[in-house]
Protein backbone atom coordinates (compact mmCIF):
# COMPACT_ATOMS: atom_id res chain seq x y z
CA UNK A 1 0.00 0.00 0.00
CA UNK A 2 1.54 3.81 -0.54
CA UNK A 3 2.25 5.51 2.12
CA UNK A 4 -0.17 9.02 0.85
CA UNK A 5 -3.11 9.06 3.23
CA UNK A 6 -6.76 8.70 1.61
CA UNK A 7 -8.88 11.37 1.64
CA UNK A 8 -12.37 10.49 2.19
CA UNK A 9 -15.21 12.98 1.20
CA UNK A 10 -18.46 12.27 3.68
CA UNK A 11 -21.82 13.49 2.84
CA UNK A 12 -24.47 14.01 5.46
CA UNK A 13 -26.65 16.52 6.66
CA UNK A 14 -26.55 15.24 9.91
CA UNK A 15 -24.24 16.98 11.74
CA UNK A 16 -23.49 14.87 14.40
CA UNK A 17 -23.02 11.95 12.41
CA UNK A 18 -20.83 14.01 10.09
CA UNK A 19 -18.46 14.20 13.06
CA UNK A 20 -18.57 10.75 14.35
CA UNK A 21 -17.92 9.96 10.77
CA UNK A 22 -15.08 12.70 10.58
CA UNK A 23 -13.43 10.81 14.07
CA UNK A 24 -13.37 7.34 13.10
CA UNK A 25 -12.29 7.64 9.54
CA UNK A 26 -9.53 10.33 11.19
CA UNK A 27 -8.39 7.74 13.70
CA UNK A 28 -8.28 4.99 10.95
CA UNK A 29 -5.73 6.99 9.48
CA UNK A 30 -7.87 8.85 6.45
CA UNK A 31 -7.56 12.61 5.79
CA UNK A 32 -11.34 13.89 5.82
CA UNK A 33 -13.31 16.29 4.04
CA UNK A 34 -17.25 16.08 5.61
CA UNK A 35 -20.01 18.67 3.61
CA UNK A 36 -23.62 19.08 4.46
CA UNK A 37 -25.25 17.90 1.44
CA UNK A 38 -24.48 16.46 -2.36
CA UNK A 39 -24.13 19.64 -3.97
CA UNK A 40 -21.51 20.87 -1.72
CA UNK A 41 -20.27 17.00 -2.35
CA UNK A 42 -19.87 17.60 -5.91
CA UNK A 43 -18.23 20.98 -5.46
CA UNK A 44 -15.67 19.48 -3.38
CA UNK A 45 -15.31 16.69 -5.72
CA UNK A 46 -14.16 19.35 -8.10
CA UNK A 47 -11.66 21.16 -6.38
CA UNK A 48 -9.82 18.20 -4.19
CA UNK A 49 -8.34 14.78 -4.90
CA UNK A 50 -10.63 12.60 -3.35
CA UNK A 51 -10.37 8.98 -2.87
CA UNK A 52 -13.70 7.76 -1.58
CA UNK A 53 -17.34 8.93 -1.34
CA UNK A 54 -19.36 8.20 1.40
CA UNK A 55 -22.45 9.75 1.00
CA UNK A 56 -26.28 9.65 2.98
CA UNK A 57 -28.98 8.75 0.89
CA UNK A 58 -31.37 11.93 2.03
CA UNK A 59 -29.77 14.88 2.12
CA UNK A 60 -31.15 18.42 0.63
CA UNK A 61 -30.75 20.09 -2.75
CA UNK A 62 -28.55 16.67 -4.04
CA UNK A 63 -29.34 13.54 -2.94
CA UNK A 64 -27.23 10.35 -2.48
CA UNK A 65 -28.63 8.54 -5.52
CA UNK A 66 -28.00 11.99 -7.73
CA UNK A 67 -24.53 12.36 -6.42
CA UNK A 68 -23.87 8.78 -7.17
CA UNK A 69 -25.28 8.91 -10.82
CA UNK A 70 -23.06 12.20 -10.92
CA UNK A 71 -19.88 10.45 -9.40
CA UNK A 72 -20.01 7.35 -11.54
CA UNK A 73 -20.22 9.76 -14.63
CA UNK A 74 -17.78 12.24 -13.45
CA UNK A 75 -15.29 10.69 -11.36
CA UNK A 76 -15.68 6.76 -12.67
CA UNK A 77 -12.87 5.30 -10.44
CA UNK A 78 -14.03 7.19 -7.33
CA UNK A 79 -15.79 4.78 -5.16
CA UNK A 80 -18.73 5.38 -3.22
CA UNK A 81 -20.43 3.86 -0.68
CA UNK A 82 -23.91 4.79 0.32
CA UNK A 83 -25.21 5.01 4.29
CA UNK A 84 -29.20 3.85 4.13
CA UNK A 85 -31.48 3.39 6.95
CA UNK A 86 -32.83 0.16 7.77
CA UNK A 87 -35.76 -0.74 5.79
CA UNK A 88 -34.44 1.11 2.36
CA UNK A 89 -32.28 -1.70 1.43
CA UNK A 90 -34.12 -1.61 -2.40
CA UNK A 91 -32.70 1.97 -2.88
CA UNK A 92 -29.62 0.24 -1.37
CA UNK A 93 -30.04 -2.46 -4.55
CA UNK A 94 -30.61 0.02 -6.67
CA UNK A 95 -27.61 2.04 -5.80
CA UNK A 96 -25.34 -1.42 -6.66
CA UNK A 97 -26.93 -1.21 -9.76
CA UNK A 98 -26.04 2.18 -10.08
CA UNK A 99 -22.78 1.60 -9.48
CA UNK A 100 -22.21 2.09 -6.19
CA UNK A 101 -19.20 0.47 -4.45
CA UNK A 102 -21.28 -0.63 -1.56
CA UNK A 103 -23.66 0.44 1.26
CA UNK A 104 -23.47 0.12 4.86
CA UNK A 105 -26.92 0.58 7.13
CA UNK A 106 -27.48 2.27 10.05
CA UNK A 107 -26.64 2.27 12.83
CA UNK A 108 -23.26 1.15 12.24
CA UNK A 109 -21.75 -1.77 13.17
CA UNK A 110 -17.87 -0.47 13.20
CA UNK A 111 -15.68 -3.42 12.53
CA UNK A 112 -18.44 -3.48 9.21
CA UNK A 113 -17.71 -0.02 8.15
CA UNK A 114 -13.83 -0.38 8.47
CA UNK A 115 -13.79 -3.04 6.41
CA UNK A 116 -15.71 -1.58 3.70
CA UNK A 117 -13.79 1.89 3.55
CA UNK A 118 -10.82 -0.18 3.34
CA UNK A 119 -11.85 -1.92 0.61
CA UNK A 120 -12.45 1.20 -1.35
CA UNK A 121 -9.63 2.69 -0.73
CA UNK A 122 -7.65 -0.36 -1.43
CA UNK A 123 -9.74 -0.41 -4.93
CA UNK A 124 -8.73 3.14 -5.65
CA UNK A 125 -4.85 2.56 -5.30
CA UNK A 126 -5.24 -0.71 -7.57
CA UNK A 127 -6.68 1.40 -10.16
CA UNK A 128 -4.69 4.09 -9.80
CA UNK A 129 -2.02 1.76 -9.66
CA UNK A 130 -3.37 0.65 -13.25
CA UNK A 131 -3.56 3.61 -14.64
CA UNK A 132 0.12 5.08 -14.20
CA UNK A 133 1.52 1.68 -14.68
CA UNK A 134 -0.52 1.73 -17.95
CA UNK A 135 2.59 1.79 -20.89
CA UNK A 136 2.79 5.39 -21.98
CA UNK A 137 3.64 4.64 -25.78
CA UNK A 138 -0.19 3.39 -26.21
CA UNK A 139 -2.08 4.56 -23.34
CA UNK A 140 -4.57 2.54 -21.37
CA UNK A 141 -3.91 -0.55 -23.23
CA UNK A 142 -3.69 -2.56 -20.88
CA UNK A 143 -5.89 -1.00 -18.52
CA UNK A 144 -8.43 -3.38 -16.57
CA UNK A 145 -11.38 -1.73 -15.70
CA UNK A 146 -13.67 -2.65 -13.21
CA UNK A 147 -14.09 -2.45 -9.38
CA UNK A 148 -16.32 -4.96 -8.42
CA UNK A 149 -16.45 -7.65 -6.25
CA UNK A 150 -15.09 -10.65 -8.38
CA UNK A 151 -12.75 -8.37 -10.07
CA UNK A 152 -11.10 -7.47 -6.84
CA UNK A 153 -10.40 -11.50 -6.77
CA UNK A 154 -9.39 -11.27 -10.07
CA UNK A 155 -6.46 -8.02 -9.78
CA UNK A 156 -5.23 -9.64 -6.32
CA UNK A 157 -4.79 -13.17 -7.78
CA UNK A 158 -2.88 -11.21 -10.74
CA UNK A 159 -0.41 -9.10 -7.98
CA UNK A 160 0.15 -12.24 -5.81
CA UNK A 161 1.16 -14.11 -9.22
CA UNK A 162 2.45 -12.36 -12.21
CA UNK A 163 5.98 -12.24 -11.33
CA UNK A 164 6.37 -15.98 -10.57
CA UNK A 165 6.82 -18.57 -12.67
CA UNK A 166 3.64 -20.72 -12.08
CA UNK A 167 1.75 -21.52 -14.64
CA UNK A 168 -1.63 -20.11 -15.19
CA UNK A 169 -4.88 -21.05 -16.71
CA UNK A 170 -7.44 -18.27 -17.52
CA UNK A 171 -10.74 -19.40 -17.54
CA UNK A 172 -13.85 -17.75 -18.68
CA UNK A 173 -16.67 -16.78 -21.22
CA UNK A 174 -15.64 -15.57 -24.72
CA UNK A 175 -15.35 -11.56 -24.03
CA UNK A 176 -14.61 -11.93 -20.40
CA UNK A 177 -10.99 -10.39 -21.37
CA UNK A 178 -8.92 -13.52 -21.09
CA UNK A 179 -6.10 -12.14 -23.67
CA UNK A 180 -6.34 -9.00 -21.44
CA UNK A 181 -5.48 -10.52 -18.75
CA UNK A 182 -2.16 -12.57 -20.20
CA UNK A 183 -1.04 -9.12 -21.26
CA UNK A 184 -1.33 -8.05 -17.67
CA UNK A 185 0.24 -10.90 -16.07
CA UNK A 186 3.11 -10.46 -18.97
CA UNK A 187 3.38 -6.58 -17.97
CA UNK A 188 3.31 -7.12 -14.44
CA UNK A 189 6.07 -9.97 -14.32
CA UNK A 190 9.78 -9.15 -14.80
CA UNK A 191 9.74 -10.28 -17.99
CA UNK A 192 7.98 -7.45 -19.30
CA UNK A 193 10.91 -6.52 -21.47
CA UNK A 194 11.04 -9.71 -23.08
CA UNK A 195 8.59 -10.76 -25.55
CA UNK A 196 5.43 -11.79 -25.00
CA UNK A 197 4.25 -14.70 -27.51
CA UNK A 198 0.35 -15.63 -28.65
CA UNK A 199 -0.72 -18.88 -29.81
CA UNK A 200 -4.05 -19.00 -30.84
CA UNK A 201 -4.64 -22.77 -30.89
CA UNK A 202 -7.90 -22.95 -32.91
CA UNK A 203 -6.17 -20.66 -35.56
CA UNK A 204 -3.10 -23.45 -36.50
CA UNK A 205 -4.19 -25.97 -38.62
CA UNK A 206 -3.98 -29.24 -36.92
CA UNK A 207 -1.24 -30.80 -38.84
CA UNK A 208 1.28 -27.08 -38.44
CA UNK A 209 0.54 -26.92 -34.76
CA UNK A 210 3.50 -29.22 -34.03
CA UNK A 211 5.73 -27.17 -36.05
CA UNK A 212 4.01 -23.59 -35.15
CA UNK A 213 5.04 -24.25 -30.98
CA UNK A 214 8.94 -26.11 -31.50
CA UNK A 215 9.92 -24.91 -34.92
CA UNK A 216 11.43 -27.42 -37.72
CA UNK A 217 14.72 -27.91 -39.61
CA UNK A 218 14.91 -27.75 -42.79
CA UNK A 219 13.86 -30.23 -45.60
CA UNK A 220 11.78 -31.48 -42.33
CA UNK A 221 8.95 -31.74 -44.86
CA UNK A 222 7.93 -30.59 -48.19
CA UNK A 223 8.33 -26.75 -48.22
CA UNK A 224 10.80 -26.31 -45.14
CA UNK A 225 13.28 -25.14 -47.15
CA UNK A 226 14.71 -23.12 -44.55
CA UNK A 227 14.89 -24.37 -40.69
CA UNK A 228 13.12 -21.86 -38.79
CA UNK A 229 11.95 -21.37 -34.73
CA UNK A 230 8.79 -22.13 -33.12
CA UNK A 231 6.85 -19.96 -30.72
CA UNK A 232 8.46 -21.77 -27.78
CA UNK A 233 11.93 -20.45 -28.94
CA UNK A 234 10.67 -17.13 -29.27
CA UNK A 235 9.19 -16.44 -26.14
CA UNK A 236 12.53 -17.69 -24.38
CA UNK A 237 12.79 -15.49 -21.23
CA UNK A 238 9.32 -13.96 -21.38
CA UNK A 239 5.86 -15.27 -21.86
CA UNK A 240 4.04 -17.79 -23.91
CA UNK A 241 0.21 -17.10 -23.76
CA UNK A 242 -1.84 -20.41 -25.43
CA UNK A 243 -4.83 -19.13 -25.83
CA UNK A 244 -7.88 -21.47 -26.41
CA UNK A 245 -5.27 -23.94 -25.16
CA UNK A 246 -9.19 -26.29 -25.38
CA UNK A 247 -8.64 -26.99 -28.96
CA UNK A 248 -5.34 -28.37 -28.96
CA UNK A 249 -5.40 -31.84 -30.32
CA UNK A 250 -4.71 -34.88 -28.03
CA UNK A 251 -1.74 -36.26 -29.80
CA UNK A 252 -0.25 -32.93 -29.50
CA UNK A 253 -0.50 -32.53 -25.38
CA UNK A 254 1.90 -35.53 -24.56
CA UNK A 255 4.57 -32.66 -26.48
CA UNK A 256 3.09 -30.05 -25.19
CA UNK A 257 3.14 -31.36 -21.88
CA UNK A 258 6.83 -32.53 -21.65
CA UNK A 259 7.74 -28.96 -22.82
CA UNK A 260 5.99 -27.38 -20.17
CA UNK A 261 7.44 -29.79 -17.75
CA UNK A 262 11.31 -29.85 -18.28
CA UNK A 263 11.24 -26.78 -20.84
CA UNK A 264 12.94 -28.54 -23.54
CA UNK A 265 11.69 -30.11 -27.09
CA UNK A 266 12.84 -30.48 -30.60
CA UNK A 267 12.43 -28.34 -33.49
CA UNK A 268 10.45 -31.15 -36.43
CA UNK A 269 12.93 -32.72 -37.45
CA UNK A 270 15.97 -31.80 -35.51
CA UNK A 271 17.50 -33.89 -32.94
CA UNK A 272 19.51 -31.25 -30.83
CA UNK A 273 17.41 -30.92 -28.03
CA UNK A 274 16.45 -26.97 -27.01
CA UNK A 275 16.32 -25.77 -23.74
CA UNK A 276 14.23 -22.22 -23.36
CA UNK A 277 12.66 -20.22 -20.46
CA UNK A 278 9.45 -20.01 -20.70
CA UNK A 279 6.43 -18.39 -18.66
CA UNK A 280 3.22 -20.26 -19.75
CA UNK A 281 -0.57 -18.54 -19.75
CA UNK A 282 -3.14 -20.52 -20.96
CA UNK A 283 -6.92 -19.49 -22.08
CA UNK A 284 -9.81 -21.75 -22.71
CA UNK A 285 -13.62 -20.74 -22.76
CA UNK A 286 -14.03 -24.47 -22.37
CA UNK A 287 -14.56 -26.44 -19.55
CA UNK A 288 -11.90 -28.87 -19.65
CA UNK A 289 -13.05 -30.95 -16.67
CA UNK A 290 -15.86 -32.05 -19.44
CA UNK A 291 -12.98 -32.01 -22.44
CA UNK A 292 -11.21 -34.53 -19.89
CA UNK A 293 -14.47 -36.59 -19.29
CA UNK A 294 -15.17 -37.02 -23.25
CA UNK A 295 -11.55 -37.89 -23.72
CA UNK A 296 -10.21 -34.73 -25.88
CA UNK A 297 -8.33 -33.74 -23.38
CA UNK A 298 -5.21 -35.16 -21.09
CA UNK A 299 -5.63 -35.05 -17.31
CA UNK A 300 -2.30 -34.69 -16.24
CA UNK A 301 -1.84 -31.92 -18.72
CA UNK A 302 -4.60 -30.14 -17.38
CA UNK A 303 -2.94 -30.42 -13.52
CA UNK A 304 0.47 -29.31 -14.90
CA UNK A 305 -1.32 -26.01 -16.70
CA UNK A 306 -4.20 -25.77 -13.48
CA UNK A 307 -1.59 -24.33 -11.08
CA UNK A 308 -2.99 -21.30 -10.37
CA UNK A 309 -6.54 -20.87 -12.02
CA UNK A 310 -8.43 -17.47 -12.54
CA UNK A 311 -11.86 -17.50 -13.09
CA UNK A 312 -12.97 -14.12 -15.35
CA UNK A 313 -16.54 -13.34 -14.24
CA UNK A 314 -19.23 -12.79 -16.78
CA UNK A 315 -20.61 -8.98 -17.20
CA UNK A 316 -23.86 -9.96 -16.06
CA UNK A 317 -22.19 -11.41 -13.09
CA UNK A 318 -20.37 -7.81 -12.14
CA UNK A 319 -23.03 -5.16 -13.71
CA UNK A 320 -21.69 -2.29 -10.95
CA UNK A 321 -18.56 -2.40 -13.46
CA UNK A 322 -21.13 -1.11 -16.39
CA UNK A 323 -20.84 2.70 -15.88
CA UNK A 324 -17.22 2.29 -16.20
CA UNK A 325 -16.65 -0.04 -18.92
CA UNK A 326 -19.34 2.60 -20.60
CA UNK A 327 -17.43 5.56 -19.90
CA UNK A 328 -13.58 3.90 -20.67
CA UNK A 329 -15.28 3.15 -23.88
CA UNK A 330 -16.92 5.89 -24.39
CA UNK A 331 -13.32 7.99 -23.96
CA UNK A 332 -11.26 5.80 -26.44
CA UNK A 333 -14.34 5.81 -29.39
CA UNK A 334 -14.56 9.58 -28.67
CA UNK A 335 -11.31 10.51 -29.19
CA UNK A 336 -10.66 7.33 -32.26
CA UNK A 337 -13.91 8.68 -34.26
CA UNK A 338 -13.46 12.77 -33.62
CA UNK A 339 -16.93 12.76 -31.80
CA UNK A 340 -18.73 15.34 -29.00
CA UNK A 341 -19.93 12.39 -26.81
CA UNK A 342 -19.37 12.51 -23.23
CA UNK A 343 -21.55 10.28 -21.58
CA UNK A 344 -25.01 8.11 -21.91
CA UNK A 345 -28.41 9.39 -20.36
CA UNK A 346 -29.74 7.93 -17.52
CA UNK A 347 -31.90 5.88 -19.33
CA UNK A 348 -29.91 4.42 -21.43
CA UNK A 349 -27.57 3.95 -18.72
CA UNK A 350 -30.62 1.93 -17.13
CA UNK A 351 -30.82 -0.36 -20.46
CA UNK A 352 -27.30 -0.87 -20.62
CA UNK A 353 -27.28 -2.23 -17.13
CA UNK A 354 -30.17 -4.47 -17.33
CA UNK A 355 -28.62 -6.01 -20.49
CA UNK A 356 -27.63 -10.13 -19.86
CA UNK A 357 -24.35 -9.38 -22.20
CA UNK A 358 -24.38 -12.85 -23.50
CA UNK A 359 -21.31 -11.53 -25.62
CA UNK A 360 -19.42 -9.82 -22.10
CA UNK A 361 -17.58 -6.94 -22.37
CA UNK A 362 -16.51 -7.44 -26.20
CA UNK A 363 -20.24 -6.96 -26.90
CA UNK A 364 -20.32 -3.84 -24.92
CA UNK A 365 -17.22 -2.91 -26.62
CA UNK A 366 -19.00 -3.11 -29.79
CA UNK A 367 -22.29 -1.45 -29.22
CA UNK A 368 -19.96 1.38 -28.13
CA UNK A 369 -18.45 2.14 -30.95
CA UNK A 370 -21.48 1.56 -33.03
CA UNK A 371 -23.80 3.91 -30.46
CA UNK A 372 -20.63 6.73 -30.95
CA UNK A 373 -20.56 6.31 -34.78
CA UNK A 374 -23.83 6.75 -35.30
CA UNK A 375 -24.65 9.87 -32.80
CA UNK A 376 -23.94 13.45 -33.20
CA UNK A 377 -25.23 14.35 -29.81
CA UNK A 378 -23.60 14.90 -26.70
CA UNK A 379 -25.00 11.52 -24.89
CA UNK A 380 -25.66 8.07 -25.91
CA UNK A 381 -29.62 8.19 -26.14
CA UNK A 382 -31.74 4.95 -25.83
CA UNK A 383 -33.03 5.39 -29.08
CA UNK A 384 -29.27 5.05 -30.34
CA UNK A 385 -28.85 1.78 -28.54
CA UNK A 386 -29.37 -1.57 -30.84
CA UNK A 387 -32.60 -3.42 -30.07
CA UNK A 388 -31.50 -5.80 -27.99
CA UNK A 389 -30.36 -3.57 -25.43
CA UNK A 390 -33.16 -0.79 -26.12
CA UNK A 391 -35.87 -4.04 -25.25
CA UNK A 392 -34.56 -3.18 -21.72
CA UNK A 393 -35.25 -4.82 -18.54
CA UNK A 394 -38.59 -7.11 -18.88
CA UNK A 395 -37.17 -8.94 -21.42
CA UNK A 396 -33.44 -9.48 -19.58
CA UNK A 397 -35.01 -10.70 -16.78
CA UNK A 398 -36.50 -12.74 -18.36
CA UNK A 399 -33.50 -14.14 -20.38
CA UNK A 400 -31.26 -17.05 -19.87
CA UNK A 401 -28.33 -15.73 -17.76
CA UNK A 402 -25.94 -17.62 -19.72
CA UNK A 403 -26.08 -17.69 -23.83
CA UNK A 404 -26.83 -21.27 -24.38
CA UNK A 405 -27.71 -22.62 -27.83
CA UNK A 406 -31.67 -23.59 -27.45
CA UNK A 407 -31.77 -27.10 -26.30
CA UNK A 408 -32.57 -29.16 -28.90
CA UNK A 409 -36.06 -31.15 -28.97
CA UNK A 410 -38.76 -28.77 -27.91
CA UNK A 411 -38.24 -26.20 -30.11
CA UNK A 412 -41.74 -26.33 -31.91
CA UNK A 413 -43.11 -23.22 -34.12
CA UNK A 414 -42.52 -20.85 -31.67
CA UNK A 415 -38.50 -21.74 -31.60
CA UNK A 416 -38.42 -21.23 -35.75
CA UNK A 417 -40.77 -17.67 -35.50
CA UNK A 418 -37.89 -16.61 -33.13
CA UNK A 419 -35.35 -17.35 -35.27
CA UNK A 420 -36.68 -15.70 -38.03
CA UNK A 421 -37.38 -12.77 -36.33
CA UNK A 422 -34.12 -12.43 -35.02
CA UNK A 423 -32.80 -12.82 -38.71
CA UNK A 424 -35.51 -10.38 -40.18
CA UNK A 425 -33.82 -7.65 -37.00
CA UNK A 426 -30.96 -8.38 -37.68
CA UNK A 427 -31.18 -7.96 -41.64
CA UNK A 428 -32.93 -4.72 -40.44
CA UNK A 429 -30.28 -3.85 -38.48
CA UNK A 430 -27.60 -3.97 -40.85
CA UNK A 431 -29.39 -2.41 -43.40
CA UNK A 432 -29.72 0.50 -41.40
CA UNK A 433 -26.15 0.69 -39.83
CA UNK A 434 -24.91 0.77 -43.70
CA UNK A 435 -27.57 3.40 -44.89
CA UNK A 436 -26.06 5.69 -41.99
CA UNK A 437 -22.97 5.13 -42.64
CA UNK A 438 -23.29 5.86 -46.12
CA UNK A 439 -24.68 9.18 -45.69
CA UNK A 440 -21.38 9.95 -43.21
CA UNK A 441 -19.31 9.49 -45.79
CA UNK A 442 -21.50 11.31 -48.47
CA UNK A 443 -22.13 7.42 -50.65
CA UNK A 444 -18.12 6.95 -50.46
CA UNK A 445 -18.08 3.08 -50.40
CA UNK A 446 -14.49 2.66 -49.46
CA UNK A 447 -14.84 5.27 -46.45
CA UNK A 448 -18.02 3.56 -45.67
CA UNK A 449 -16.20 0.18 -45.80
CA UNK A 450 -13.55 1.40 -43.78
CA UNK A 451 -16.22 2.88 -41.15
CA UNK A 452 -17.82 -0.63 -40.49
CA UNK A 453 -14.61 -2.17 -40.20
CA UNK A 454 -15.35 -4.89 -43.26
CA UNK A 455 -13.96 -5.27 -46.65
CA UNK A 456 -14.91 -2.82 -49.52
CA UNK A 457 -16.25 -5.91 -51.48
CA UNK A 458 -18.19 -7.46 -48.51
CA UNK A 459 -19.73 -3.94 -48.43
CA UNK A 460 -20.58 -4.13 -51.65
CA UNK A 461 -21.66 -7.54 -51.90
CA UNK A 462 -24.11 -6.66 -49.16
CA UNK A 463 -25.24 -2.81 -50.08
CA UNK A 464 -26.61 -5.92 -53.75
CA UNK A 465 -28.65 -7.98 -51.14
CA UNK A 466 -29.86 -5.52 -49.05
CA UNK A 467 -31.06 -3.26 -52.72
CA UNK A 468 -28.90 -0.24 -51.98
CA UNK A 469 -27.63 -0.55 -55.24
CA UNK A 470 -28.81 -1.34 -58.69
CA UNK A 471 -26.45 -3.16 -60.65
N1 LIG B 1 -11.85 -5.37 -17.68
C1 LIG B 1 -11.75 -4.86 -18.90
N2 LIG B 1 -11.52 -3.55 -19.06
C2 LIG B 1 -11.43 -3.00 -20.29
N3 LIG B 1 -11.55 -3.68 -21.41
C3 LIG B 1 -11.78 -4.99 -21.34
C4 LIG B 1 -11.89 -5.65 -20.08
N4 LIG B 1 -12.10 -6.97 -20.31
C5 LIG B 1 -12.15 -7.11 -21.63
N5 LIG B 1 -11.95 -5.95 -22.26
C6 LIG B 1 -11.96 -5.74 -23.73
O1 LIG B 1 -12.95 -6.58 -24.27
C7 LIG B 1 -12.49 -7.23 -25.44
C8 LIG B 1 -12.50 -8.73 -25.25
O2 LIG B 1 -11.49 -9.11 -24.33
P1 LIG B 1 -10.53 -10.36 -24.59
O3 LIG B 1 -10.16 -10.47 -26.03
O4 LIG B 1 -9.42 -10.28 -23.62
O5 LIG B 1 -11.56 -11.52 -24.21
P2 LIG B 1 -11.39 -13.10 -24.22
O6 LIG B 1 -11.83 -13.57 -22.90
O7 LIG B 1 -10.01 -13.44 -24.67
O8 LIG B 1 -12.47 -13.55 -25.29
P3 LIG B 1 -12.45 -14.83 -26.29
O9 LIG B 1 -12.63 -16.05 -25.44
O10 LIG B 1 -13.61 -14.55 -27.17
O11 LIG B 1 -11.13 -14.80 -27.00
C9 LIG B 1 -11.12 -6.66 -25.72
O12 LIG B 1 -11.21 -5.61 -26.63
C10 LIG B 1 -10.65 -6.17 -24.37
O13 LIG B 1 -9.75 -5.11 -24.50
MG1 LIG C 1 -9.33 -14.37 -26.39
Amino acid sequence: MSDAKKQILVADDEPNLRRVLSAQLTRDGYDVIAVEDGQAALEALENHHVDVVISDLRMPRVDGITLLKRVVVSHPDVPVILITAHGTVDTAVEALKLGAFDYVTKPFEQSEFRNVVHKAARTRELIEHEVSAAPTSEPGRYRIIGQSGPMLDVYQVIERVADTPSTVLLTGESGTGKELIARALHENSSRRDKPFIRVNCAAIPRDLIESELFGYEKGAFTGAVTSKPGRFELAHEGTLFLDEIGEIPVNMQVKLLRAIQEQEFERVGGIKTIRVSVRLVAATNRDLAEEIQAGRFREDLYYRLNVVQVRLPPLRERRSDIPLLVDHFVRRFRERLKKNVVGVSEPALERLLAHPWPGNIRELENVIERCLLFTDGTHILVEDLPDEVRAGASRAERAEPAAREPAGGGEGAEGTGLKEAVRQAAVRVERELIVKALEQTGGNVTHTARLLKISRKSLQTKMKELGLRED
